[in-house]
């Protein structure tokens, strides 16, 4: 059962979310955290996230982007993985999220439905495939009470057209302005806010004398709460710190020290949850340590155990040796640790 904190609960988002978890039997919301601090279920809501006592395996943002700084000093403070699904943020903004993802793991989309990341991959393949010989629009609509424009999921299939095109594309936001014709390295992203519509985004190519267009609506917020959950119970789920005897077991039979490594990343990220940078970043440094082996007498074995493990077997005396290690690692990396 994965203990879910809700942040933004008492929003719009908030409220769906927190019904749809009722009927789910793998998770669970545990707390919420909202500004306006309206009990309406059976989890306790605190106004703040510094005034939250428990923590949760994983927090699902729903909120706003003034929430950010104390959303993610909670999650590295607590090591909690954080699901990020707020949208309006700044460049400035999205490069903290990108920071703090080297950190705790983060799942940052502008949309949580199946249907849009798979849109976006279909437009990817559409703008592979016809170049620039084809003008690319995007006509996205939402609800009269959204406050942001364009929506975070136009920006997020523009920058995926764009890479295709080798970012060379240049957005323009409204023609009104302006008295020329259309360049052909424009990408136009238009906005229509209206009633309740949940949230329509349409891609259009248009070419001679044929017009292709990829598009996709969300019925209801329930899309995006479903995607918002699956993601949460995928980020915890993803690398765990793993069992020394399951690692044990497969340590290699010519005796390399693959299982020695793996048990050495359990011991120096104890952290339940990794993500692959954190990984990347404890590799990097046990493969110095290996190089730097000879440095460390003390960790020799004078009885090797048959299956290694490491507070079994026997080793040899310490010498000055950490000394020499964090001499030698100055030298390589600086102060930094
Ligand atoms: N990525 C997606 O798939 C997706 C889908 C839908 C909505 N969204 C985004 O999610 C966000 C929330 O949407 P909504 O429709 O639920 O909005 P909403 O305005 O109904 O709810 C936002 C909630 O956040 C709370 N809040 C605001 N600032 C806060 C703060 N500093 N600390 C704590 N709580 C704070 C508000 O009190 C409110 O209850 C928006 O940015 C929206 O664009 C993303």
């Amino acid at each position: 059962m994965t203990n879910i904190a809700l942040s933004g609960a008492c929003g719009k988002m908030g409220r769906v979310i927190a019904a749809l978890a009722e009927g789910r039997k793998d998770c669970i919301i545990s707390a919420g955290i909202d500004v306006r601090g309206e009990k309406y279920a059976n989890f306790k809501i605190y106004k703040k996230f510094f005034d939250t006592e428990e923590t949760p395996d994983v927090i699902i943002d729903f909120s706003h982007p003034s929430t950010l700084p104390d959303l993610l000093t909670f999650c590295k403070m607590r090591n909690v993985p954080a699901v990020i699904a707020t949208t309006g943020y700044s460049e400035e903004e999205i490069l903290q999220i990108k920071a703090a993802a080297e950190q705790i793991p983060v799942f940052f989309t502008f949309n949580m439905s199946l249907g849009i990341n798979l849109l976006a991959d279909l437009a990817r393949r559409a703008a592979r495939v016809l170049g620039d010989r084809f003008d690319v629009e995007i006509v996205e609509k939402h609800h009269n009470y959204k406050k942001d424009a364009p929506s975070g999921t136009a920006i997020m299939l523009a920058e995926a057209l764009n890479e295709e095109r080798n970012n060379a594309l240049k957005y323009v936001y409204d023609r009104h302005s302006v008295r020329k014709s259309r360049e052909a390295d424009e990408l136009g992203i238009h906005s229509i806010r209206g009633g309740t519509i949940v949230g329509e985004h349409e891609i259009i190519f248009a070419g001679h004398d044929e017009t292709i267009s990829l598009c996709h609506t969300a019925q209801s917020k329930e899309v995006f709460a479903a995607g918002a959950l699956n993601a949460a119970l995928f980020i915890v789920s993803g690398v765990r710190a793993m069992e020394r005897g399951t690692l044990s077991e497969q340590r290699n039979e010519d005796g390399s020290e693959r299982i020695a490594e793996m048990e050495l990343i359990r011991l120096a990220v104890p952290k339940r949850v990794y993500t692959l940078s954190q990984i990347k970043y404890t590799a990097d440094r046990i493969a110095w340590l290996y190089k730097n082996r000879e440095l460390i007498g003390g960790l020799e074995f004078t009885e090797e155990p048959k299956v290694l493990r490491f507070f079994f077997g026997r080793l040899k005396a310490a010498g000055n040796w950490p000394e020499l290690l964090v001499e030698q690692f100055r030298k390589d990396f600086g102060g930094s640790l």
